[in-house]
């Protein structure tokens, strides 16, 4: 086996947009990424994901069916996939024992604020609101908690005093899909992934 052509199986978590999960697949990382889990049959990433020729794999919450049993069937696909890290780009769900412990420090999440300070889904707008001169984005591994767990990587965005909500959003958008890449990039190195 060559080693230098190895490349890492990974799937992609995400829920919507999928800015992030286009600035993995764009960027050139010794990764392979098998598979992207969505769980809203309607969010544009699906047609990033095509776009890439990366198979989705739809797993929508449904009355009835626990977060286990949902993971269980995730969990089956990344297994037949070979997959050995997970990106959280956007993933607006909390990930559960299920998938945290098939992949102990290997499920990723990137957060549009600096942990801990403004968890959970409005961490740009919460920031803007508080205004404080400087936010930033996060980088770090998972646990049962939202937007929590060991930071890998920082990195501060300022908030100018005549921004408007939009102008700060797209100076983080611009950071995540600079630091996103670039810190899955030093983990394979480091040999940490
Ligand atoms: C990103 O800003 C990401 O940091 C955030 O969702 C956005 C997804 O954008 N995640 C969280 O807020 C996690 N709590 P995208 O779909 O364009 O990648």
């Amino acid at each position: 086996m060559n080693l230098n052509n190895h490349k890492l199986p990974v799937a992609v978590f995400a829920s919507g947009n999928g800015t992030n999960f286009e600035a993995i697949a764009k960027a050139d990382l010794p990764i392979e990424i098998e598979v992207l889990v969505c769980d809203h049959h309607e969010a544009p990433v699906i047609q990033r994901a095509r776009k890439f020729q990366v198979p989705v794999f739809l797993s929508e919450a449904q009355k009835g069916v626990s977060k286990a049993d949902r993971e269980s069937k995730i969990l089956q696909r990344l297994k037949e996939d070979g997959v050995k890290a997970i990106f959280l780009a956007g993933y607006m769900r909390i990930v559960g024992p299920t998938l945290l412990n098939a992949y102990p420090k290997r499920i990723l999440n990137i957060h549009p604020a600096l942990l801990p300070k403004f968890p959970g889904r409005h961490g740009i707008k919460d920031a803007y609101d508080a205004d404080v001169p400087y936010t930033g984005v996060t980088i770090h591994y998972i646990d049962q908690k939202i937007d929590n767990g060991p930071v890998i990587a920082q990195e501060k965005v300022p908030h100018y005093t005549n921004d408007s909500l939009h102008d700060l959003a797209m100076r983080i958008h611009h950071t995540e899909h600079q630091l996103y890449p670039n810190t899955i990039r030093k983990l394979i190195q480091q040999g940490k992934l």
